[in-house]
């Protein structure tokens, strides 16, 4: 939790912990010493926003019995990890886990430390997107990265991120698919993404933030009408674990990778990347920021770089937006 907790998130924190029972809204007010009129104003917006509270005459409020937080009981995550994760900040409504990882950052944040939200009122995703970050029906998390990393690692990295999540999706039965450069796909269609902001000199990354965003039990009207072709979520394809679980899995994965990565670079990891890749050998266009690419998806280089066999010839993309044409 960060320095100023608002109280939304301290009353959400308040009813997690009370485990179910119901949490009255005097004791609320008295907790936080405010009014009574001020509780009631952030529960009914708490609720407005989605988030799955139950009031009940006389007894107050409780979460409801399908809300599974994304911590458990003492705040932590208890991944089996030597860094990921084990700093833990989490915030029931935050303006974007990037915004509060960098705020992190500068207070001295360790390598390795994780921000997590139930839901994010100004979620980023790549190109500039919003990204839609309903409370309790995703994964909203930003890990920091601050071990010796290069700006030429930025590319790899996003690619790692959608391993991990592809990855830790398997051990729970799904079968994703990897959309250069970090999608995750389910039956062809976005559950997952990563968004990569990082800082530093050419020779040294002074740190990354690695967003990580799952769609977990979203539903069809959480997105609007023009994603609900392209997105979808965890539920839509097999009940999903408890959030927490997937988490854990998708920072054991992380570290693993990136361990492999810091000896080997990510060549060790492209064949696991490529096992997964979607569009393989098809045509697709490529959008970069200085022009549009068509070719044949033909692999990816030691350094993760998109290969295209276009008319031209061949063509290696470092950064871009795939698209099927
Ligand atoms: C994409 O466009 O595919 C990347 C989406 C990344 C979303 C995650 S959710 C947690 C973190 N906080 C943000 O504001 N964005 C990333």
């Amino acid at each position: 939790m960060g320095a100023w907790p608002s109280l939304k998130n301290r009353i959400v924190e308040a009813l997690q912990s009370a485990d179910g029972d119901f949490v009255s809204g005097e004791a609320l007010a008295e907790r936080f010493g405010v009014s009574r009129a001020a509780v009631w104003k952030a529960v009914s917006q708490l609720k407005a926003e989605g988030f799955p509270i139950v009031s009940a005459h006389r007894r107050g409020y409780r979460l409801a019995e399908d809300f599974d937080p994304l911590v458990d009981a003492d705040g932590g995550i208890g991944a089996r990890t030597e860094a990921l994760g084990q700093a833990v900040r989490y915030f029931p409504t935050v303006d974007s886990t990037q915004n509060a990882a960098k705020v992190w950052l500068a207070e001295g944040a360790p390598h390795g430390a994780v921000v997590l939200a139930e839901q994010q009122t100004a979620g980023r995703g790549r190109m500039g997107r919003t990204w839609l970050s309903p409370p309790g029906r995703g994964i909203w998390m930003s890990v920091i990265l601050t071990d010796g990393l290069t700006l030429t690692d930025v590319h790899a990295l996003s690619l790692l991120g959608g391993l991990a999540v592809a990855e830790a999706l398997t051990r729970f039965g799904y079968d994703p698919a990897l959309k250069w450069p970090n999608d995750v796909l389910l039956d062809g269609k976005k559950a997952a993404g990563v968004l990569i902001e990082g800082q530093g000199e050419l020779d040294r990354l002074h740190h990354a933030i690695v967003g990580i965003g799952v769609n977990v039990k979203a539903h069809a009207d959480d997105f609007p009408a023009e994603l609900r072709k392209t997105a979808t979520a965890l539920a839509e394809h097999g009940a999903p674990p408890r959030r927490l679980l997937l988490v854990r899995a998708i920072l054991e994965a992380l570290e693993a990778e990136l361990a492999v990565y810091r000896t080997d670079g990510f060549s060790r990891l492209r064949a696991r990347w490529m096992a997964r890749a979607a569009f393989l050998e098809r045509t697709i266009a490529v959008r970069t920021a200085e022009r549009n690419l068509s070719g044949r998806f033909v692999g990816l280089t030691e350094r993760g770089m998109l290969v295209l066999r276009t008319d031209e010839g061949i063509v290696e993309v470092a950064s871009g937006e795939v698209l099927l044409t």
